[in-house]
């Protein structure tokens, strides 16, 4: 199935992507050439893989489904998931799944610092050891007007946020991707605002939606996903959901993220998924069912309103929607 066949509605690439990102594609294929060049990838991508530790928590897969949260549609067929990415660390293509698997994710350690009782650092593996992990299928909306439906396993952040133990003047929590420019070619653009920044106010990081996947399709989640740890805020768009995390760090101010350091007019903090709200160059009113050649209405909050709705009550001042 070609899955980026161009049909008449839908938005071309250049369009769905952000500008600076699209303009400089040739200036990235050009950075990826040359890692090609120096055997980065994705010849040594795979030496990487044979190198990396086998995943020790291999054997809690496939976790348990808690079923409270359902779909209204069937899963996203896992090859096609696996092989349509959004991970600008390794380009800007969506066919970025053997790049990544330049990315060495065993050992693999998380700092929580900041405003918190304590700052600390932790193994993803003792980190998974210690809160255990269900799965869950939820879906995941992207701001280009695309959609998937995907059983993550992992656990609810709150279960993160109990052992981080916040201070009360502890607004936000800001969440930040690794940093390799030997690895991820992608980080190399200057021009891009790295490390993947991405961040929640406390309220939304201890909502019981508010998931930390460590797997996908019930296993350990490839790398082009984020692995080993990364975000799912299935009411928010896509990019909310920042990849192969290494730092959570409390503050009382509001993080700048990726995105909107970048192009603040076109994203902002918040971005609820919202189909009244146009994105500045295409509507997301409707999305497209990836894999499935069908297009439907966008919901309001991605469908999950009833859960999330009330932790925007006396912000509807703010940019919620974008
Ligand atoms: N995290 C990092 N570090 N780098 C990225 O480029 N892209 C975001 C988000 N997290 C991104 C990221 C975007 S735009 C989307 S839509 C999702 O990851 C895509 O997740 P998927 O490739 O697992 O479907």
């Amino acid at each position: 199935m070609n899955v980026i066949r161009r049909r008449g509605w839908e938005i071309p690439e250049r369009e769905a992507t952000p500008e600076h990102v699209f303009l400089s594609r040739r200036a990235l294929l050009g950075a990826a050439a040359g890692a090609v060049a120096m055997g980065i990838a994705p010849d040594a991508a795979l030496a990487q893989r044979v190198t990396d530790q086998l995943d020790p928590t291999i054997d809690l897969y496939p976790a348990k489904r808690n079923e409270k949260y359902t779909l209204d549609r069937p899963l996203t067929d896992e090859k096609m998931n696996a092989n349509y990415n959004n991970f600008f660390d390794f380009g800007s293509s969506k066919h970025i799944a053997k790049a990544a698997q330049a990315l060495k994710i065993r050992p693999w350690t998380i700092k929580i610092d900041g405003m918190v009782e304590k700052p600390f650092e932790i193994g993803v593996d003792d980190l998974i050891r210690k809160v255990g992990i269900e799965e869950r299928l939820y879906r995941m909306r992207c701001v280009e007007a695309w959609s998937m439906t995907i059983p993550w396993s992992g656990f609810q952040m709150s279960k993160l946020m109990e052992l981080a133990k916040p201070l009360g003047s502890a607004k936000y929590v800001r969440m930040e991707t690794f940093l390799d420019k030997a690895l991820a070619p992608g980080q190399r653009q200057a021009f891009l605002p790295w490390p993947y920044t991405e961040g929640l106010t406390i309220a939304e990081a201890n909502h019981e939606l508010t998931f930390l996947v460590t797997g996908t399709y019930g296993k350990p989640a490839p790398k082009q996903h984020g692995a080993p740890l990364r975000l799912a805020v299935p009411w928010k768009y896509g990019f909310k959901s920042v990849k192969s995390i290494v730092r959570f760090n409390f503050t009382d101010k509001r993080p700048n993220t990726f995105w909107e350091a970048l192009q603040s007019s076109e994203y902002g903090f918040w971005a609820n998924v919202n189909p009244q709200v146009a994105h500045p160059r295409w509507s997301q009113a409707t999305e497209e069912i990836l894999g499935t050649g069908e297009r439907k209405p966008t919901v309001i909050f991605n469908g999950y309103g009833e859960y999330v709705a009330d932790l925007y009550k006396g912000l509807e001042k703010e940019r919620l929607w974008a």
